[in-house]
C-alpha cells in the first residue's frame, strides 16, 4: 500500500496514541485532545471512572476496587477496548455524535517506525471501533518531521530524533522518505525509572510517581558538579515512613547514563547507514529533537557535545507528530510521496 497525500487530505481526524499521552487533531479545528493515555476503572462493575489527567492523578492512590490502566504500552495499543473507551470519553459527546453521522469517517493514525503488524492492526481496529471506515497509517518519524517544519520534501538531509515516553526513534529523511532509521525501546520513562532505581538502591527511598521531575534539572548542570542538588521526599524502603534525602547532580547524571548512551549509540548507527552526502548536509542543518522527552533539560546540550552537530529542540516538541499529521490533513504540505506502511 502506498500512502499519498491525497488519501490523507480526505481524512477527518488525526490521532497519536502514545504510551504517555493521547492526542487528537480534528480537521479545520486543530488539536482538541492532549491528555495522558490513562483510564481508571471500577473493577467490581467494569465502569469507567475517569480518563486522562484525572485518571493519572489517581495512579498510586486508589482503593482496591479502582484500577488505573494504560491501554497503550510501548507505543502500541495493548487493550483495544479500553483505548476505544478512553478515546470516546476524551473527544467528548459533540465530536462523537458528529462522527456517528459521518458515513465515511476517515482517520489518520501515526504509528511507531517499523511497528509490528499486530500493532498496526490494533491501531486500525481501535479507530474502526470508533466509527472510522478507513484508517491511514503514517510513520511517526515522518509525521513528526513535518510537524517540526523540517523541509522533508527537499533533496537535502534532515535528521529527527523523536524522544517519546516508551521509545526513541531516530531518522534521516530526504525527498519525503526515510533514508535510514532506528527505534530503541527507551524513552522518558526509562530515564525516570533509572533515577527511581538509583534512589531505591543507594538511598533506600521509594519516590512518589511525580517525584523525578525536579531531578531532571541535574542534566542541565554545567561543570563537574554544577548543580548543588535538591531534597527529595519519599518512603523509606524498610520502615515505610516518609523520609527525605539530598540528591546531588552527579548521581542523577550517572543514574541516567545507560539510557542516554543507548540513544546516542542509535544516532551513531543511523548516521553510519547514511550516504556521506547526506551526513555532510546534517553538519550544517543539525538534528531536530521532538517528543515530550526532548524537553528534558540539557538533553540538547549533551547531544550537541556528543555528536558535534547543531541540535535544536522543536518549538512544539511534544505535539509535533499529531500536528504534522494535521498539516497533511489540511493539505498544507507540498506534494511528496510518503513511506508506505503495510498492514
Ligand atoms: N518538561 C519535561 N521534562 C522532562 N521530561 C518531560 C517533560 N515533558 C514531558 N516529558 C516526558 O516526555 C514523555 C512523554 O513524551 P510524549 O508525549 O512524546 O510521549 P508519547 O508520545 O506518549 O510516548 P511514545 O511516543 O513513546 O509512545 C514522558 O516520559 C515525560 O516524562
Ligand atoms: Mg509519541
Amino acid at each position: 500500500m502506498t500512502l499519498s497525500l491525497d488519501q490523507l487530505r480526505r481524512c477527518h481526524v488525526a490521532v497519536d496514541l502514545g504510551a504517555a499521552r493521547t492526542r487528537v487533531y480534528l480537521k479545520h479545528q486543530g488539536l482538541i485532545v492532549d491528555e495522558p493515555s490513562v483510564a481508571s476503572v471500577n473493577t467490581n462493575t467494569g465502569a469507567l471512572i475517569a480518563v486522562g489527567t484525572l485518571a493519572e492523578r489517581m495512579a498510586g492512590r486508589t482503593p482496591e476496587h479502582i484500577r488505573v490502566v494504560r491501554p497503550v504500552s510501548g507505543g502500541t495499543v495493548v487493550d483495544i477496548d479500553m483505548a476505544q473507551r478512553m478515546l470516546r470519553y476524551l473527544v467528548g459527546d459533540k465530536v462523537r455524535r458528529a462522527w456517528r453521522r459521518k458515513p465515511t469517517l476517515r482517520a489518520a493514525v501515526c504509528v511507531p517506525h517499523e511497528a509490528e503488524p499486530l500493532a498496526l492492526r490494533a491501531a486500525v481496529e481501535t479507530m474502526t471501533g470508533l466509527g472510522a471506515r478507513r484508517v491511514e497509517l503514517v510513520d511517526t518519524l515522518i509525521a513528526a518531521a513535518v510537524g517540526c517544519g523540517l523541509p522533508v520534501e527537499q533533496a537535502e538531509a534532515t535528521m529527527i530524533v523523536v524522544c517519546g515516553a516508551a521509545t526513541t526513534q531516530v531518522a534521516v529523511l530526504s525527498l519525503g522518505a526515510i533514508v535510514a532509521a532506528e527505534k530503541v525501546p527507551l524513552g522518558g520513562d526509562a530515564i525516570d525509572h533509572a533515577v527511581v532505581q538509583h534512589l531505591r538502591n543507594t538511598h533506600e527511598l521509594v519516590l512518589p510517581s511525580q517525584g523525578v521531575r525536579p531531578l531532571h534539572l541535574a542534566l542541565n548542570a554545567s561543570g563537574p558538579d554544577g548543580w548543588e542538588g535538591t531534597e527529595v521526599h519519599g518512603r523509606d524502603v524498610s520502615t515505610g515512613c516518609a523520609r527525605s534525602v539530598r540528591v546531588d547532580g552527579r548521581e542523577v547524571r550517572d543514574a541516567i547514563h545507560t539510557p542516554l548512551t543507548a540513544v546516542l549509540d542509535s544516532i551513531g548507527r543511523v548516521l553510519r547507514l547514511c550516504p556521506p552526502d547526506l551526513v555532510a548536509d546534517l553538519g550544517d542543518r543539525g538534528v531536530m529533537l521532538a517528543g515530550g522527552s526532548a524537553r528534558l533539560p540539557g538533553l540538547d546540550k549533551m547531544l550537541r557535545s556528543a555528536t558535534g552537530m547543531p541540535v535544536h529542540v522543536a518549538r512544539n516538541a511534544d505535539v509535533c507528530a499529531v500536528e504534522g499529521l494535521g498539516s497533511m490533513l489540511e493539505g498544507r504540505l507540498k506534494p511528496l510521496v510518503l513511506e508506505p506502511v503495510t498492514t
